[in-house]
């Protein structure tokens, strides 16, 4: 994931895209007239084909059918599916259903709420945006597509497909991973977030499968309340920053029962991100779950009491990482990582306070202090090109009480056990570990920089 970008979009595209387009939005909603008489919500049918659990018989259906989207994969539904939402929002527990067997083709769109609570998008078919840079339009923002603004309390769910058809964004020449030796060439490199929920709560998100995002699949902002469930995301392992799910100032996140393989980090977890807990997700190939990266440009990062479960990372680059910039500020604390299963994962308990994308990052004394962090039960095997435990701290600010229980891991071939790596790492092993972790360094650093975690 490219951070500088993700800071340089939340400005922008807040500052100088997101009020002006919604203004025209709502203009556009009002003035535009639906293309057959406006339907009236249909009583309840027996459209669950797959995964629908639905359960007021007095639910009313908005069916964007009925609003004039064609469902062909060419004709462009975005009014449509505008109609059906703006009127669906003004209705208690109202259900908007894109059917099964019809292929929606829409433009970027903002789904503005507040509406009335309840509101269910219940996805059984495919929706799918322009495809790629040269059909995007003009006057469409490209570096999100569908994004939904100030919901609180709405379910989006279903057996439906959101294809974000991301190929030839990947394969725009800025791109890296684009040749072998990773070089980038100038040129436009803005590519859409599939998904965007900004300022929202309360949502629930299960059941759908997501693939081929242009950029990241899932970036969940300013949230709070968030359930994920049953995801599946898909995309190709060499598919740049496709970050499966993204999250950033945002709290009461749980990820349960989803499974990702994606370009990038499979869950990624940024600065203002508290009460988050990840269960029984399978991850790879993917660069696996980060928090971080933090602290980019000086900046003060808190993210704590952050929970990773029961789950298995395979093939990928990283298992479990917390990065950070150097000359950041404030805290990663209380994170605990168990019952974590990893198959040939290149480095499967990281810690990095030197992330640095460019060559020139020149080194700092402030950092973001990383403290009371688990990692237990951990077990599997590690691709031996790199240490399977790499812990290297600030050099001006450890990092404190890193505890150590059960933690198993083997190469994946060869015999060779590579040393794990630690650099001004503070804390215990409780158990002996596999390989030994003889480089972290016992109880408490002479300096303990209280002052970082207190900024939180
Ligand atoms: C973009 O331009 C098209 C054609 O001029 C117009 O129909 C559409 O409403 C515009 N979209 C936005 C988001 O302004
Ligand atoms: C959150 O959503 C659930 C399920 O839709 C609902 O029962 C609950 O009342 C909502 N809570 C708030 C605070 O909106
Ligand atoms: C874990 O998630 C997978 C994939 O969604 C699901 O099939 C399985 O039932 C889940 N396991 C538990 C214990 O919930
Ligand atoms: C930590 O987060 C969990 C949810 O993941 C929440 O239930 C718990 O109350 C939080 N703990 C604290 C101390 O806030
Ligand atoms: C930065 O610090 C690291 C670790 O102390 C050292 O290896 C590296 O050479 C330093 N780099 C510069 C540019 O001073
Ligand atoms: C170390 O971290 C653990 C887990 O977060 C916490 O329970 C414990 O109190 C911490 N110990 C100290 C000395 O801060």
């Amino acid at each position: 994931m490219d951070f500088s970008r993700i800071v340089l979009f939340s400005a922008i595209s807040f500052c100088f895209f997101f009020l002006p387009i919604q203004g025209r939005y709502r203009a556009l909603s009002q003035i535009s007239l639906p293309p057959s008489p406006a339907p009236s919500p249909a009583p309840q049918a027996a459209f669950l084909s797959s995964g629908g659990t639905v359960s007021s018989n007095s639910a009313a259906i908005f069916n964007v059918l009925s609003f004039g989207a064609i469902g062909d994969g060419v004709t462009d539904d975005t009014q449509a599916f505008k109609m059906a939402w703006d009127a669906a929002c003004q209705v208690q527990s109202a259900i908007i259903l894109v059917p099964n067997h019809y292929s929606f083709m829409i433009q970027s769109t903002i789904f503005t709420g507040p509406c009335k609570t309840g509101l269910i998008l219940q996805i059984e078919g495919t929706i799918m945006p322009p495809d790629g840079p040269n059909s995007w339009p003009k006057n469409n923002s490209r570096r999100q597509w569908l994004v939904f603004y100030r919901i609180n309390d709405m379910s989006m769910q279903g057996g439906g497909v959101i294809d974000g058809r991301g190929e030839k964004w990947w394969n725009l020449p800025c791109k890296p991973h684009k040749d072998v030796k990773g070089t980038k060439l100038p040129g436009p490199c803005d590519s859409p977030v599939a998904l965007r929920f900004f300022l929202s709560s309360n949502l629930t998100v299960q059941g759908l499968k997501i693939k081929n995002s242009p950029q990241f699949h899932f970036r969940f902002d300013n949230c709070r309340d968030v359930h994920i469930d049953s995801l599946y995301i898909k995309a190709p392992s060499q598919s740049p920053n496709t970050d499966g799910i993204h999250i950033e100032n945002s709290n009461g996140v749980k990820i349960y029962n989803s499974v990702i393989s994606n370009g990038d980090d499979c869950v990624s977890i940024g600065a203002g991100s508290y009460n988050v807990d990840i269960m029984n997700i399978t991850c790879g190939p993917s660069h696996g779950i980060s928090i971080g990266s933090l602290g980019i440009r000086n900046s003060r990062a808190c993210v704590s009491n952050i929970t990773v479960s029961d789950s298995t990372i395979k093939h990928s680059d990283n298992g479990v990482r917390i990065k950070t910039w150097q000359g950041g500020s404030g805290a990663v604390s209380k994170v605990t990582f168990n019952n974590i299963h990893m198959d040939t994962v290149r480095n499967p308990i990281m810690i990095d306070q030197y992330y640095c994308l460019t060559k020139g990052c020149i080194n700092q004394t402030s950092a973001v202090l990383i403290s009371d962090i688990i990692y237990a039960n951990i077990k599997g095997t590690y691709d031996p090109r790199s240490p399977p435990i790499h812990l290297a701290c600030s050099d001006t600010v450890p990092c404190t009480n890193l505890t150590l229980s059960d933690v198993e891991l083997l190469p994946a071939r060869g015999q060779t056990v590579l040393n794990p790596f630690c650099w001004n790492a503070y804390g215990a092993l409780n158990t002996i570990t596999i390989p030994p972790v003889y480089c972290l360094l016992e109880g408490t650093p002479q300096f303990l920089p209280q002052l970082y975690a207190d900024q939180c």
